[in-house]
């Protein structure tokens, strides 16, 4: 299968014949050639809370080393920019189509919240549709090209492998019944490189072109396709993508100790570890998900392994060594020194790839499975780099984990006071849930810079309870949403936004307290909103928000063209769909089939 060729569109196939041969460049590595591309389609992104922008239609300019040279309506597009080369990609294209289109294509600006003032400046507009209509606009198109010297050369087509079910796998590698340590070689080297994640990237050269290379750009038509930015998961546990789906009748701590620590202990075996881990990451990847910030397990050596299966998919991963030396199984805990020691390991292998899509995270299961020892030695870790590694863990999840917390650190004021005191609490840092976070734990979250990814699915799975997701963003509080596979059951954000928005609804129901007994009145979340939590605010929990979340120029495209109309597809548009409405059923009612391509940084992945 050819990516770039709508199936069983002989129209469209002939249409991309190419007329004028032009120089490319060989060097493919982001997927795009010397030439910069144009992206044409609906374009939908978040400029905020509530604040969507719809371009329809809208084109995103994108360098060949994947960064957003600039994002602009139609009319705009064609009456100052060069086009080169085109291709056409979606299924109504017959000849008749590619004239001149009928001026019916408006562009807006949308702001979802009553009231708000229109961001783009640009009224309605003339052209666009399918086959462009750039003539009309005085550009001169020089020529349509292939789809061979397209972006795609990037990347040939990948089926995805089937499997193994889990029984299997159990068969096959059975989980150890005794001794800790993991087994996995440890080491004390120490690094005070700096992290990888801190900005620039390798896309800083915004605009630029190759010496020599033609300049203009190549347009890829996507018709009325809508142009998302990647979702951004803030919390992944990969190794639990052996049982999602599975053992969802057990509140946390009965869950951890009976399905998850047995099937994590599993990962000690690095082949075992190879085969979840790449079927793990391509779902994620297929379901739209660019950017993840997963846990790995206490094994150092499957958790470089995890760490290479992103790098080779493509995507934009934090990987996380996950660090547990007290109150587990004997089969599945770490000493303090070798936990310690191989959480450093780990980032330095991680960094030494030298590749900004991947990155480490210091990752303490929770605080009862760390020892103060251990999590002092882990704050220490990403304090020594600068900006400091990112740190992920689990925070206030469940009543019964909070109590046991309590009687551990008697001498914490609260949960969230136990990560601060050992040094874990600081803008790059993220929690998972903190869905029973008090007043004093909200304003250290704030005070700290520290995110919250919200992970309703699983909230819900295993009774967890209820985030307000609204008080923690009025207080000051970054907010990302997450799947947290396996406690939730789904690898999908669009799950993970639906989640979010009954959530708050219930949230809004029970007057500010899901449990009951609230008094202040409290709005839902939208689906805009929940967009930008799992796009904007999961970037800014990451710390990535200068790179990706959005379609601002300068950023870094990860994006997701979605087909509505995708033949067998999960939903009917109306014949009278707005693009906004297009853009809300997708969110409600789409699901992978819709996600044609997916692009990390330029390079297409799906
Ligand atoms: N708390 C500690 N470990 C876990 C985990 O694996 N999943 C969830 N949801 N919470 C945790
Ligand atoms: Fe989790």
């Amino acid at each position: 299968m050819n990516y770039d060729r709508p199936p069983n569109n002989k129209d469209c196939a002939a249409q991309l014949t190419c007329l004028a041969v032009f120089q490319t460049n060989s060097r493919m590595e982001y997927g795009g050639g010397a030439r910069s591309r144009a992206f044409k389609g609906l374009v939908v992104h978040s400029l905020g809370m509530g604040k969507l922008q719809i371009l329809d239609p809208g084109v995103i300019g994108v360098s060949p080393q994947g960064v957003i040279e600039f994002i602009e309506d139609w009319p705009t597009f064609a009456s100052t920019r060069t086009v080169v080369s085109r291709e056409l990609h979606h299924e109504s294209v017959t000849p008749a189509a590619v004239a001149p289109p009928p001026v019916c294509d408006t562009t807006l600006t949308l702001m979802a919240q009553a009231g708000a003032e229109d961001l783009s400046g640009v009224g309605g507009g003339v052209g666009g549709g399918v086959g462009g209509g750039a003539e009309r606009h005085g550009t001169p198109v020089v020529s349509e090209s292939s789809s061979e010297e397209a972006e795609e050369q990037a990347r040939p087509p990948k089926r995805r492998r089937r499997a193994a079910t889990f029984d299997e796998m159990v068969e096959r590698f059975p989980a150890p019944l005794a001794g800790g340590g993991g087994g996995a070689a440890s080491s004390s080297s120490s690094s005070s490189s700096s992290s990888s994640s801190g900005g620039g990237g390798g896309g800083s050269g915004s605009g630029s072109h190759d010496e020599g290379a033609p300049r203009g750009v190549h347009l890829v038509d996507m018709g009325r396709k809508l142009i998302l930015p990647g979702f951004v998961d803030g919390h992944a546990h990969a190794p639990q993508y052996a049982i999602v789906g599975t053992g969802m009748d057990l509140p946390l701590l009965e869950w951890l100790e009976k399905y998850t620590f047995p099937t994590e202990a599993k990962f000690a075996c690095a082949s075992f570890a190879r085969r979840i881990y790449s079927s793990s990451v391509r779902r994620h990847l297929d379901c739209g998900t660019t950017t993840c910030s997963y846990f790995a397990t206490i094994h150092l050596e499957a958790s470089k392994v995890l760490a290479d299966v992103v790098e080779h998919e493509g995507m934009r991963g934090f990987v996380g060594k996950v660090c547990m030396d007290r109150n587990s199984k004997p089969y599945y805990v770490e000493s303090t020194e070798d936990s310690a020691a191989d959480s450093r390991a780990f980032a330095d292998y991680v960094l030494q790839k030298k590749n900004d899509l991947v990155t480490p995270v210091v990752t303490p299961r929770f605080v009862p499975s760390c020892t103060p020892e251990l999590m002092q030695a882990l704050g220490d870790l990403s304090r020594e780099h600068s900006p400091p590694l990112p740190v992920q863990s689990h925070l206030s999840e469940s009543v019964n984990e909070c109590e046991w917390v309590k009687g551990l650190h008697p001498d914490c004021e609260n949960y969230a006071a136990v990560y601060d005191k050992y040094g874990l609490l600081h803008s790059r840092s993220y929690m998972a849930h903190c869905v029973h976070c008090c007043g004093a734990e909200r304003e250290l979250l704030a005070s700290s810079g520290t995110g919250v990814i919200h992970c309703p699915n699983s909230n819900f799975s295993l009774s967890s309870g209820i985030l307000n997701v609204r008080r923690m963003l009025a207080e000051g509080i970054k907010v990302g949403l997450g799947t947290d596979v396996s406690g939730g059951y789904s690898c999908s954000m669009l799950d993970a936004m639906r989640q979010a928005i009954t959530a708050s609804k219930m949230v809004a129901i029970g007057k500010g307290d899901a449990m009951g007994g609230g008094s202040t009145a409290v709005e839902p979340l939208s689906f805009s909103d929940v967009f930008h939590l799992a796009t904007v605010g999961g970037a800014q929990c990451l710390g990535i928000e200068d790179k990706i979340g959005n379609f601002v120029a300068g950023k870094e495209f990860d994006a997701l063209i979605v087909d509505p109309s995708v033949e067998g597809g999960p939903f009917d548009l109306g014949e009278d769909d707005s693009a906004l409405d297009v853009f809300q059923r997708f969110i409600f009612t789409g699901d992978d089939r819709n996600i044609e391509r997916v692009y990390v940084r330029g390079k297409r992945v799906k």
